[in-house]
């Protein structure tokens, strides 16, 4: 069984911690605040605690680790841990910079070990039954993707919309399309903190001519947390909102009479609402891991991915910024 350290138990990491003591060997909790420790230590008696990271790594013994500590320290934390020869599951996005993902990628790559950024929402049900409608051509071909992730709250005040919001549909749009977008732009306004955006527009154009659209905002009426997925022959909606009706399949679409002389009509069949298993998707997130970790099924895929992540955050980030 796969021994597992835990760095950062915040509000995310104890969610990882319950998950991992279930899965695998919570061996290691490290966390710098000795209040939060003394509270784990409490609920996980049979993992050591520490406020030392290298304390942590110096466990000849350990096998992976799971980094859920605020963002800007990701990079620097997984980096450390793979230098010592860990695996590294690291919450999203893993780095801030395009370029410290790829270090980070080259060095997994080169040592053998696992670098799997936390993109929560790809193990959602939900988001396999549109990835499997995608991929079989159920939809016909998929004109355009969009993702509304609005509410009004939390306000952060050190994080943008993008960098809180966006990662999740990013990651999910781009794992949909399977395709590095070649024009990504961003508007937003920072109404609230200077220089942190509340609301953010993006548009994502890719080279097969698919086009995506983000909505990000918690200045909002709405508590969306939905996905829509245009296709020529059907469309889906995956609404994380709703309780039993996750994902919605439209039969609509474009058509054109052979004798309408090139004039275009729209059809509307059924409606039809596939059942969606309820299973935890940080659940078979961290499975997903572990099985990386026992060496079953493609490594490089998931670096790979995050770091397709990274570089189009990175582009959005600089041209929300040169507005
Ligand atoms: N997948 C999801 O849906 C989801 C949801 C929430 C948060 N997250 C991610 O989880 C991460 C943590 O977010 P959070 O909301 O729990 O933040 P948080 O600020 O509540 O917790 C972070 C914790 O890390 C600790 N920490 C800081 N530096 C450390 C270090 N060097 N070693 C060990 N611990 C350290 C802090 O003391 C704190 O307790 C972020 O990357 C966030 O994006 C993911």
């Amino acid at each position: 069984m796969a021994r597992i350290g835990l760095a950062g138990l915040g509000y995310w990491g104890p969610n990882l911690a319950r998950n991992f003591d279930d899965l695998a060997e919570l061996a290691w909790l490290c966390e710098p605040d000795e209040e939060k420790r003394t509270r784990f230590a409490e609920r996980y008696p049979d993992a050591q605690t520490t406020g030392s990271f290298d304390e942590m790594l110096a466990d000849a013994e350990l096998d992976a680790v799971v980094v859920a500590t605020p963002v800007p320290t990701h990079h620097e934390l997984a980096k450390r841990a793979l230098e010592a020869g860990k695996h590294v599951f690291v919450e999203k996005p893993p780095a801030m910079r395009a370029a410290e993902m790829d270090e980070l990628v080259a060095l997994a790559s080169d040592r053998g070990l696992v670098l799997m950024p936390g993109h929560l929402l790809l193990y959602h049900p939900g988001v396999q039954k549109l990835k499997e409608l995608v991929d079989t051509g159920e939809l016909g071909d998929v004109l355009c993707i969009y993702g509304n992730r609005q509410n009004l709250g939390i306000v952060r005040t050190n994080e943008n919309a993008l960098w809180s919001l966006g990662v999740h549909d990013l990651s999910v749009i781009l794992y949909l399309l399977d395709e590095e977008p070649s024009e990504a732009v961003a508007h937003g306004r920072d109404f609230l903190t200077d220089g942190v955006e509340d609301v953010v527009f993006c548009y994502l154009r890719f080279p097969s001519g698919k086009i995506a659209h983000m909505h990000l905002s918690w200045l909002d009426p709405h508590k969306m947390r939905r996905i829509t997925v245009v296709g020529t022959e059907k469309m889906v909606v995956f609404d994380d909102m709703e309780l039993e009706r996750k994902v919605t399949v439209y039969e609509k679409g474009p058509w054109q009479r052979a004798e309408s002389y090139g004039e275009w009509q729209t059809r509307s069949g059924d409606i039809t609402i596939p059942k969606i298993p309820t299973d935890e998707p940080l659940r078979l997130e961290c499975e997903h891991f572990l099985a990386l970790v026992r060496g079953e099924g493609d490594r490089r895929e998931v670096a790979r991915d995050g770091a397709m992540v990274v570089r189009a955050l990175e582009r959005l980030t600089e041209s929300l910024g040169s507005r």
